[in-house]
């Protein structure tokens, strides 16, 4: 059986894609230093996909125990690396902490591979990477422009060292831009847990429902779109998930002209704030208490992908609805709250 490290595999994305690698027969390593996820979550894995994944806590900036890993646990096929932080406003107010973790790990991550002799790489990055594009729907060849945070922008720099390591070694590497990941694994088992506040619209928009947050704020109702308010490309997380399988796949069956590849991941709709809310409110019957308030500072107006190159070069695409995201959502929000 062909082994899969996933870096943050406890994570929100990292862990649906734990449980589509393994239900795809891979066996699965996990590497997580659990500062942004919970170590039950492999259990909740296990419970989904009846096969315990093996969990070593581990930050990726502990070069010596990454060391000690890959010597460990010969004979890894390749690596997903979702290990980073990931909060677009609090990489503003610490930037360091935010290009020290997320570019060092990296680089710890892929010097270790090349030590060891494995050379595949499925890399998490962002539609933050285009910033506000010029032409919608956004395709990967748009130009990459100035990133909104320093969290943006630690994704671009990671795209370009892996591709000058690759092209100076034997990495071959797929970079996947994420457009917007909401929803939750069926069984609402596992799913997104946002620390604290929620950042991201719909944990919050979950959370006001359940009545842990008392309003739902829309960030801005005069933006140049059809309500007002901002627009987005959400892809549920099993699609993405689904997504790494078929990436790691190909880097496997070596078929790629070019040694690194770019694939944007959404579903190449778009969708308002508000229109969220509603269509939350029609497919759970529950009323959400919202208000309009000032633009969020740093978000872009709208973005929705191109997704026919990952459509039609890695044969992948997103299946699930916009209903079925905001069903799966208020079900993992119920489980959390033991409802
Ligand atoms: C979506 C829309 C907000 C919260 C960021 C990162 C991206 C990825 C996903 C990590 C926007 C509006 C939000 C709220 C609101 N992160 N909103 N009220 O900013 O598009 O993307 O998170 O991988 O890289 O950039 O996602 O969910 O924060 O916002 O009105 O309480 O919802 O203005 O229009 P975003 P988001």
């Amino acid at each position: 059986m062909k082994k899969i490290l996933v870096t943050g595999g406890t994570g929100y994305i990292g862990s649906h894609t734990v449980v589509a690698l393994q239900q795809s027969g891979y066996e699965v390593l996990i590497i997580d230093n659990l500062s942004n996820s919970e170590e039950s979550v492999v259990d909740r894995i296990a419970q989904i996909t009846g096969i315990m994944p093996s969990f070593t806590k581990l930050d990726l900036c502990d070069l010596p125990g990454l060391l000690k890993f890959f010597s460990k646990n010969p004979r890894i096929e390749g690596v997903i690396h979702f290990a980073a932080y990931k909060a677009v406003g609090e990489s503003t107010e610490f930037p360091l902490k935010y290009y020290h973790n997320n570019l060092l790990g990296l680089i710890y991550l892929i010097q270790v591979m090349q030590t060891y002799g494995c050379n595949k790489l499925v890399f998490s990055s962002s539609c933050t990477v285009y910033g506000q594009p010029d032409e919608l729907p956004v395709s990967e060849n748009a130009p990459l422009k100035k990133a909104f945070s320093p969290y943006g922008n630690t994704k671009k720099i990671c795209e370009d060292i892996i591709n000058d390591h690759s092209a100076a070694s034997d990495l071959k590497a797929i970079s996947l831009r994420y457009f917007n990941p909401i929803g939750a694994h069926p069984s609402a088992l596992i799913g997104e847990l946002p620390r604290g506040v929620p950042n991201n619209l719909v944990p919050y928009l979950t959370q006001t429902a359940i009545g842990k947050q008392s309003t739902m704020m829309v960030y801005g109702g005069d933006y140049n779109t059809p309500d007002g308010t901002g627009i987005r490309d959400y892809i549920h997380v099993v699609d993405l998930a689904e997504a790494h399988v078929v990436a790691i796949q190909r880097l496997e069956k070596e078929v790629a002209n070019e040694k690194t590849e770019v694939f944007n991941l959404g579903t190449g709709t778009g969708y308002s704030v508000l229109e969220i809310i509603k269509t939350f409110e029609k497919v759970n019957g529950i009323k959400v208490n919202y208000a309009l308030t000032d633009r969020r500072p740093g978000d872009i107006e709208k973005v929705w992908a191109n997704p026919e190159k990952a459509n039609k070069v890695l044969g992948w695409k997103a299946r699930l609805g916009l209903d079925e995201m905001l069903h799966s959502a208020w079900q993992w929000q119920l489980s959390l709250s033991g409802k």
